[in-house]
C-alpha cells in the first residue's frame, strides 16, 4: 500500500506560514494533484512528503509509516522536477541508469538493462538511448528525467510542475502522455501544478490551495460543479467564472436576486440549498454574489423570457467552433462563452439569460457557497 497521509501538517519558514494545518489524504494509486497559485505552499507540502524539507509540525505517513524522520532516500520515492536536469555528458541510456547504480539496492547489469529499456519503452525513447541530452528535443529530455524517476519503481512519486516549462502543444501532450503512465505503472502520484487545466484533466483527485490553506479536496467534477467557496469557483474554468454582485431578498415565497441589471427569481431548490447551508433571511436582505460560468449564460439578438437583461457587446473572440463574448452590462462587464455561428458584433445590444440550475451563489463577506 502507498497511500500518502498528512495530518495537521504545518511548514514555517521563520514567521512565513507556508503551510497551515494541512490535513489530507493521497490514497493508494491515485493521482492525485495539489493545485492552487504560485506561493500557495505546494512546493512546501510536495518538498515535506519527499524529505528535502523538515515537518515543523504534524505528521506525513508513507502507507503506514510516518516518515516524519525517515531520510529521503529510504522513503521509495522518485521526485520529478520542473528544472531537470540530465548529466550532459551521458547518454540517455546512462542517464536513466544512473539511479540504479547509485541506489542502496544494487541491481546487476542485466536487470539495469532490463529496467531502462522498460522504462523507455513505456515513454517511447528507446530509439533515444545512445544518444546525448543535447541531440533531444525539450519533450524527449523530459521524458528522459521522467524515465530515470520510473526506473525504480518507487512506491511513490512526486512531480512539481514537471511541464510547466514546455511550450503550450507539448505541454497538451505531455499531459495525456503521464496520465497515461500513471494509469499503465500504476503507482501513487502527487503532482503539482499552477495550471487548473493539467489537474483538471490529469487527476483523480484534486486538493486545492490558497495562502497555504487547503481550500477543497475533491474530484475534478466537484471542484468544478460544487465548488465550496469564490476562491475556488474563481480558480478553475477557462475563462473563469463572473461574479456579480446583487441582493437576496424575499418576500413571501418569492425570493429574488437583484442588481442594477436584472432580477432573477429563486426557485424551490435553489432556496432549499440556501437555506441548507444556513442561509437566513430573517433579518431582511443579504449582501450575495452570483457566480455565472461563460458558458452558462444563453445569449441572444432579441429579449427571451422576462428574466433576460440587456447588455452590449464589447468584443468577441472566435476560437474555431466557441467564441468568447465581453458584454458590458451596468456596473460589470461579464465573459461568455457561446457558439462561433451567433451572428452578433462589437456594439451589438444582445440579452442575456442565466442558467438557473447553473448559477452558484455566495456569502459576500465569507465569500463561502451556499450552492
Ligand atoms: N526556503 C524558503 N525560505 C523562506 N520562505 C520560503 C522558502 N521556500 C518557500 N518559501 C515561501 O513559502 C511560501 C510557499 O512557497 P512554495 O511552497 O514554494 O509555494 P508554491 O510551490 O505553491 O509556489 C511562499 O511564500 C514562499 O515565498
Ligand atoms: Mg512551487
Amino acid at each position: 500500500m502507498a497511500k500518502v497521509t498528512l495530518n495537521h501538517v504545518w511548514k514555517r519558514y521563520g514567521k512565513i506560514e507556508a503551510v497551515i494545518d494541512l490535513s489530507a489524504e493521497c490514497k493508494d494509486r491515485e493521482f492525485f494533484c495539489l493545485l492552487g497559485p504560485s506561493g500557495c505552499g505546494k512546493s512546501s507540502t510536495l518538498r515535506m512528503i519527499a524529505g528535502l524539507e523538515e515537518i515543523s509540525e504534524g505528521e506525513i505517513l508513507i502507507g503506514d509509516t510516518v516518515v516524519n524522520k525517515v531520510e529521503p532516500k529510504d522513503r521509495d520515492i522518485a521526485m520529478v522536477f520542473e528544472s531537470y536536469a540530465l548529466y550532459p555528458h551521458k547518454t540517455v541510456y546512462a542517464n536513466m541508469a544512473f539511479p540504479l547504480r547509485v541506489g542502496k539496492r544494487s541491481y546487476t547489469n542485466s536487470e539495469i538493462k532490463d529496467r531502462v529499456h522498460k522504462a523507455a519503452k513505456i515513454l517511447e525513447i528507446s530509439e533515444f538511448l545512445d544518444r546525448y541530452p543535447k541531440q533531444l528535443s525539450g519533450g524527449q529530455r523530459q521524458r528522459v528525467a521522467i524515465g530515470r524517476a520510473i526506473v525504480r519503481e518507487p512506491l511513490v512519486f512526486l512531480m512539481d510542475e514537471p511541464i510547466s516549462h514546455l511550450d503550450a502543444k507539448l505541454r497538451t501532450h505531455m499531459r495525456g502522455e503521464l496520465k497515461h503512465l500513471q494509469k499503465v505503472l500504476n503507482h501513487t502520484m502527487i503532482y503539482v501544478t499552477h495550471d487548473q487545466l493539467e489537474a483538471m484533466s490529469m487527476a483523480d483527485r484534486i486538493a486545492i490551495m490558497n495562502l497555504g490553506i487547503l481550500q477543497q479536496l475533491g474530484t475534478p467534477d466537484e471542484i468544478f460543479n460544487q465548488p465550496v467557496n469564490q476562491f475556488v469557483a474563481g480558480f478553475v474554468g477557462d475563462p473563469p467564472m463572473n461574479f456579480i454582485d446583487c441582493t437576496l431578498e424575499a418576500s413571501g415565497d418569492n425570493w429574488q436576486l437583484t442588481n442594477d441589471s436584472f432580477k432573477i427569481s429563486m426557485s424551490p431548490e435553489l432556496i432549499a440549498k440556501f437555506k441548507g447551508k444556513n442561509g437566513d433571511l430573517s433579518s431582511g436582505p443579504m449582501e450575495v454574489v452570483l457566480g455565472v460560468r461563460p458558458e452558462n449564460f444563453i445569449i441572444t439578438n432579441e429579449k427571451g423570457n422576462e428574466e433576460s437583461f440587456p447588455g452590449e457587446v464589447y468584443v468577441t473572440e472566435p476560437l474555431g467552433e466557441d467564441m468568447i463574448v465581453d458584454v458590458t452590462i451596468p456596473k460589470n462587464k461579464l465573459k461568455l462563452k457561446t457558439s462561433v455561428d451567433l451572428d452578433i458584433r462589437m456594439g451589438d445590444k444582445v440579452w442575456l439569460e442565466a442558467m438557473k440550475n447553473k448559477i452558484h451563489l455566495f456569502n459576500r463577506k465569507t465569500q463561502q457557497a451556499y450552492f
